[in-house]
């Protein structure tokens, strides 16, 4: 039999890991071309015409790695299928992609098969700000956005863990 003073801890350790599982919307990978993958002669503006991007999603590029890559370029390298000053390469046939900013990326590949139409542009939207969240997730950098993503943990769910620690020890205080 649990002792009376342990049926409130019971209780609030239910209750916690009923507000850490409602944690906001997770992240998607958007696959390029999704079925089609990263291949010439598809319209890649179709595709991202068909899906919405978020900060903290991923695009991700499956394909022989032995025939393409990809690059991230800006708007110039985009229209004129040019690599110069590219941001990001990959090739290792099935790359994710982290798109941490609320920007409009662009995507190319590198070996020529940009002029059949092996290019993408994504733009991406802000989330929309989490219940009760305090600060305004853009003011953050890049760095720490993605440190929050490796560890899986928004500063909502490290607020609501340090609550939850707090109401826990509170017994322990009487
Ligand atoms: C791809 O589709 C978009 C949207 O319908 C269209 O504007 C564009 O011209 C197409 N691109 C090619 C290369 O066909
Ligand atoms: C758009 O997305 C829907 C659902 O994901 C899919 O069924 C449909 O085929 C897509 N259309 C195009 C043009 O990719
Ligand atoms: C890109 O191509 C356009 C014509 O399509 C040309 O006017 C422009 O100078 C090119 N830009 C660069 C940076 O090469
Ligand atoms: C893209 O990058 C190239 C090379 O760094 C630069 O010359 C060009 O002005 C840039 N274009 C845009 C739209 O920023
Ligand atoms: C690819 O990116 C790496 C850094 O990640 C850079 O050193 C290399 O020069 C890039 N390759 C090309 C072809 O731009
Ligand atoms: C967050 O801050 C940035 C710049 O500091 C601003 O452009 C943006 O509108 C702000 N967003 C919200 C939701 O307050």
């Amino acid at each position: 039999m649990a002792s009376p003073s342990s049926a409130p801890h019971l209780f609030l350790f239910a209750a916690s890991l009923l507000l850490l599982s409602s944690s906001p919307a997770t992240a998607t990978d958007h696959i390029v071309g999704a079925n089609h993958g990263w291949n010439p002669g598809i319209n890649y503006t179709l595709w991202a015409n068909n899906q919405t991007f978020y900060v903290g999603d991923l695009i991700s590029f499956r394909y022989q790695k032995s025939q393409y890559n990809v690059f991230e370029v800006n708007q110039t390298g985009y229209d004129n299928c040019t690599t110069d000053g590219a941001t990001g390469n990959w090739s290792s046939g099935k790359d994710f992609i982290l798109l941490d900013k609320a920007k409009r990326y662009y995507f190319i590949c590198g070996n020529g098969q940009c002029f059949n139409n092996m290019k993408v542009s994504v733009l991406v939207h802000a989330l929309p700000s989490p219940p009760g969240g305090s600060g305004n997730s853009s003011d953050k950098s890049a760095a720490e956005r993605v440190l929050d993503n490796a560890i899986g943990f928004t500063g909502y769910q490290l607020g609501v863990c340090g609550l939850v620690a707090a109401i826990l020890m509170a017994p322990v205080w009487f």
